[in-house]
């Protein structure tokens, strides 16, 4: 990861790669915890965040990295912008990049806007979500909140159940958690599971409690309520009855399984409301994460030096890197 210039997605991310992230991450995320939650990393970047789709969870989470490392940062939405008057994408990123911009995150609707820019600029990229493609940092943090809580990855199985045909999370985390070693089963209607889905590495099962049976986690992905209208699911009512994340379904889970949404939630559709807010739930804690996994994407993005976990700090000179850099 600290050769990494560009964070576009999980696809063909080495297991090591992801584990010295997480480790770094693990340093951040004790200075949330500081009365003043500033290290002087990024000191004299800027970052531009480009969120051509609505966010409130990944916007605000790299707002407060960039902050918390101390880089100037910059914020662009649709609204109120040159796109409103046809300025295309390419025009408006080359725009930010003359003005002296290091680092460009960004989401947005078409697959593959990242890699565009990736590809156009000099700056660092740092995809926040681009279509129904990846959305990296978010397969990042939840891997970091499921390490937090079980130490390692080894023999888990992870459920990951709803739209996955259209969920950028759901293939961020497959390709992460399929690196990982982690069996992964995805669960929801036929018409929302993708053909050939196996070929990632992941079982299918489309009935929900005999997915979740064994299971150390459950995904619990956002029903996009459009795709009623499109006729992949016949009603809502019956979604939440067959694929619903319930206390009931949930029975045939581990009596430790943990439960995670990406958020937004619909609350009562794809995950029933005493769930959500139940104690196997680490959906909030998904969120405290995400401010210090992305804090180490763009440190190690802007060509930081990895910060490993105490295990791996074999020698007196890599534990006064880690002081330094952190402190
Ligand atoms: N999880 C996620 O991407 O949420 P937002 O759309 O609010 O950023």
């Amino acid at each position: 990861m600290n050769t990494r210039k560009h964070l576009l997605g999980l696809e063909g991310m080495s297991a090591e790669e992801i584990t010295r992230l997480l480790d770094t991450a693990e340093s951040f995320k004790e200075v949330s915890e500081r009365p003043v939650k500033k290290v002087p990393a990024l000191r004299g970047m800027t970052i531009a965040n480009l969120f051509f789709e609505p966010s409130t969870r990944t916007r605000i989470s790299f707002e407060l990295a960039e902050k918390r490392l101390s880089a100037d940062s910059v914020n662009f939405t649709v609204g109120g912008s040159s796109v409103s008057k046809g300025e295309t994408l390419r025009d408006t990123a080359e725009n930010i990049q003359a003005m002296k911009v290091d680092m460009i995150v960004i989401r947005h609707s078409a697959a593959g806007a990242p890699h565009f820019l990736a590809g156009l600029l000099e700056a660092s990229v740092v995809n926040a979500g681009d279509g129904a493609h990846e959305h990296p940092t978010q397969g990042l943090l939840d891997m970091f909140t499921l390490r937090e809580r079980w130490g390692n990855f080894d023999e888990r199985k992870v459920v990951i159940v709803g739209d996955v045909a259209h969920s950028r999370v759901a293939r961020s985390n497959i390709h992460g958690l399929v690196a990982m070693g982690v069996e992964v089963v995805v669960c929801g209607p036929p018409t929302l599971i993708p053909m050939n889905i196996e070929r990632l590495g992941v079982g299918v099962e489309s009935d929900l409690r005999k997915a979740l049976d064994g299971a150390d986690a459950v995904n619990v992905l956002r029903i996009q309520k459009e795709r009623q209208a499109a006729g992949l699911f016949p009603s809502i009512d019956e979604y939440a009855r067959v694929w619903g994340v319930s206390a009931d379904a949930l029975k045939h889970a581990k009596p430790d399984c943990v439960v995670m949404h990406p958020g937004p939630m619909n609350r009562g559709i794809e995950i029933a409301q005493d769930v959500a807010d139940g104690e196997r739930s680490v959906i909030l804690d998904q969120v405290t994460n995400g401010v210090a996994v992305r804090m180490a994407v763009l440190y190690l993005c802007s060509g930081g030096a990895a910060i490993e976990s105490e295990e791996e700090q074999t020698t007196t000179e890599a534990k006064t890197t880690k002081g330094k850099q952190v402190a």
